[in-house]
């Protein structure tokens, strides 16, 4: 190829990576395109994609490309790849003092000429650039939540019995906005308001929130203020105003049947109704001063009793899809923390990560030959990929699984 053509293309390649690492947040797709294009546009025979473990420090291989299964098991295994002819580069993922990774690539036969290494140098000073954003991004996030969760904490104090239950109803309503395919920056703010949710409890009697015996109608009527203390109270402090909707409209119903202000159906932002209905699920499988806590079964009853009076029926089978997968140990791709946690390869028992690749690709309806020539692998091993993925999904056929993979929104 023309040397000019071939230059275009690395940088117009650089430039289509660097336009998305600064767009978004880092995250494992992101980490695959890069693979992707190194093995595309410099025809690397072999691409693969190291983090360093934070925990560890050892480093992990997240994203391969180019190697048969085999291969791939014994580099899982921390046996070093040999293959003859290949000429293998690495590149520290490196920013200032921060070792994140490397990416190592390789070519069969084929020398890498100086310009190559300057690209791929200049690549990997770019994704390191945005591994480190995401990181700083992270641990700003963190301590953020940590001062939420501190504040939130003092409150609960006052309420023995209630202790953990706002992070525990943050953590669930994340989930369940994730099952839906909200945005990021949602799942923020519907973290957060879901810890400070009755921040406004500040506001009522010791008494009252730790009575054992049923409260009485006024009684009531006093607990019922804790949504519009904690609206007032979120509103006045600089950059939590956008959550006062979340907090002031907790204990709304989706009849209209709830307080303070009655509003039903639409009228109440989606982001809150799954506050609301993380909220009841969490109180009802939490014991009470007045009552033992309830099994999961009886919890989840309970709330499809309340679909289309108290809760949106599409949020209430949101809710039992996430409950069974958990009790199944069911992989939920979109699920809440691996989003914003740096461990991109997600938790055990979930789809390995070159699964989740086989996954996305079934649900944008690729056969097996298109999947094994798009991720450089043979057909027989998607097949085999396949197999695992339909077992540990519990799925019959490659239908379901398409469906699956659309419905959790893992096609991209
Ligand atoms: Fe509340």
């Amino acid at each position: 190829m023309d040397n000019f053509v071939k230059q275009a293309q690395h940088f117009a390649a650089l430039a289509e990576i660097s336009g998305v690492l600064y767009d978004q947040t880092l995250r494992y797709e992101i980490l695959q395109l890069v693979a992707d294009m190194v093995t595309t546009i410099m025809e690397a025979d072999v691409s693969l994609l190291y983090l360093t473990d934070e925990r560890t420090g050892k480093l992990r291989l997240e994203v391969a490309r180019g190697l048969a299964e085999k291969d791939l098991a014994k580099l899982h295994r921390g046996e070093t790849l040999k293959k003859s002819g290949i000429q293998m580069v690495r590149f520290p993922l490196k920013f200032k003092d921060n070792n994140y990774g490397m990416l190592t690539v390789g070519r069969i036969n084929r020398v890498w000429s100086e310009n190559d290494l300057e690209v791929l140098d200049l690549l990997t000073r770019l994704v390191s650039g945005a591994i480190n954003k995401n990181q700083f991004l992270y641990k700003m996030r963190k301590t953020y939540l940590e001062t939420v969760k501190g504040f939130a904490m003092l409150i609960e104090t006052r309420n023995y019995y209630a202790q953990g239950h706002s992070e525990r109803v943050a953590a669930l309503a994340v989930n369940l906005a994730g099952l839906l395919g909200l945005p990021e920056e949602t799942l923020i703010d519907i973290e957060i308001a879901g810890i400070l949710h009755d921040i406004g409890k500040i506001g009522i009697p010791e008494i009252l929130l730790n009575k054992h015996a049923k409260l009485n109608q006024d009684e009531f009527e006093v607990i019922k203020k804790h949504p519009c203390i904690g609206a007032s109270l979120v509103g006045s402090i600089q950059g939590l105003q956008k959550l006062v909707p979340y907090i002031q409209y907790h204990h709304e119903r989706f009849d209209g049947s709830g307080y303070p202000d009655g509003l039903k159906g639409s009228q109440i932002p989606l982001e809150v109704q799954l506050i609301s209905i993380a909220d009841v699920y969490e109180a009802l499988t939490s014991p009470r001063t007045y009552r033992e806590a309830l099994p999961t079964d009886e919890a989840l009853k309970i709330i499809k009793d309340g679909s289309g009076k108290w809760f949106n029926p599409k949020l209430v089978e949101t809710l039992e899809t996430l409950i069974m997968a958990q009790r199944h140990k069911k992989p939920l791709a979109q699920s809440y923390p691996n989003k914003f946690s740096f461990n991109l390869s997600g938790p055990e028992n979930h789809l390995t990560p070159r699964e989740m690749e086989i996954l996305a690709l079934v649900g944008k309806g690729l056969t097996n030959k298109e999947i094994a020539q798009q991720l450089f692998i043979a057909e027989r091993t998607v097949k085999s990929h396949l197999t695992s993925i339909l077992r540990k999904l519990d799925l019959s056929d490659r239908t379901k699984a398409a469906i699956y993979a659309i419905n959790q929104g893992i096609t991209g």
